[in-house]
């Protein structure tokens, strides 16, 4: 199927949203970034790339870093991982506290920010360098060696991670965290400060879509096995109390971040990219949504 028409139609429909919403601002470097851009990438297994719009330009990547963790905790830990995070959805913000404390410290699941807290300290009480191995993981699977943190984001985010403290203490104190918690937090903020593309992050999901090639590098092992279930999970809990929306109305596991980036995958079939910063209330992007909407349904092609 050739997608660039589809796609030129639908960068018209979406146009009508192009000033709703906001872009996210608890994040004081967030608040900076010019709302009105929007990008796509897809690329698909049978080789082809296309694009919209800004899809080379770099962005915060933020939540969409919880994949990437989550596959270097579960490469460490193997099974193990699910004593320390459940894998059901929260229904809850991506940075509520309430279940923790009810649930005594085991994460919803790993998209939530208490489940990447916890993968952050996986990293830190196993690699010797977690900041590099995690920037080298993730360059290898998109195959760009100058992605990068983003020192202004990272900086500005734990300036003020008031709320992520408050989960990683409770986190702690219920012996769910085992290295320092001002550590965990400086991890994560830098994890989910790193800067991609659409077309690094199409790119880099192709991994997750290819179901029948295992990714390997440096003792992450992406298996079978593993990519079905990170997908599950994705499907399941990658945009929070949004998830059953989400799924509802495009159909694709898939990880999205206050950045304004989402990411879905069709197994075996293609990985897509879009970003545009304007945020809904869950925190999702509302012209990434609605465009993966619009492509799924004029391709009719979904998972279900
Ligand atoms: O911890 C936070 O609040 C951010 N670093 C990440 C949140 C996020 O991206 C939620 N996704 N939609």
């Amino acid at each position: 199927m050739d997608y660039q028409p589809i796609l030129d139609k639908i960068r018209k429909e979406i146009e009508v949203y192009a000033h709703e919403g906001k872009q996210a601002d608890y994040i004081p470097a967030l608040a900076r970034v010019n709302p009105d851009q929007f990008g796509l990438c897809l690329n698909t297994l049978d080789g082809k790339t296309y694009r919209l719009g800004d899809s080379a330009t770099k962005f915060s990547i933020q939540s969409i870093s919880k994949v990437f963790s989550l596959a270097i905790a579960l490469s460490i830990m193997g099974k193990d991982l699910w004593q320390r995070m459940a894998k059901e959805p929260s229904g809850s913000a991506f940075n509520s506290l309430v279940q923790l404390e009810y649930e005594h410290g085991i994460p919803r699941n790993p998209f939530i920010n208490a489940g990447a807290l916890v993968s952050a300290d996986v990293l830190l009480s196993n690699l010797d360098d977690p900041e590099a191995f995690y920037l080298n993981f993730v360059r290898t699977i998109s195959g760009n060696p100058t992605i990068d943190y983003s020192d202004e984001v990272a900086q500005s985010e734990q300036s003020c991670s008031y709320l992520n403290a408050s989960i990683a203490y409770l986190l702690k104190h219920h012996g769910n965290l085992h290295n320092d918690v001002n550590q965990v937090l400086h991890l994560y903020c830098r994890m989910c400060s790193l800067e991609m593309s659409c077309e690094d992050l199409s790119r880099a999901f192709m991994a997750f879509a290819k179901s029948n090639e295992p990714f390997s590098h440096a003792g992450v092992n992406l298996t079978i096995s593993r990519v079905k279930r990170i997908n599950a999970i994705m499907q399941t809990c990658g945009f929070y109390d949004e998830a059953g929306e989400f799924s509802f109305l495009v159909g694709l596991p898939g990880k999205s971040g206050v950045g304004g980036g989402i990411v879905a995958i069709y197994p075996s079939r293609y990985s897509i990219a879009v970003w545009s910063p304007r945020l809904n209330a869950k925190g999702n992007s509302i012209m990434g949504m609605k465009a993966l909407e619009l492509f799924t349904s004029e391709t009719e092609e979904s998972i279900f």
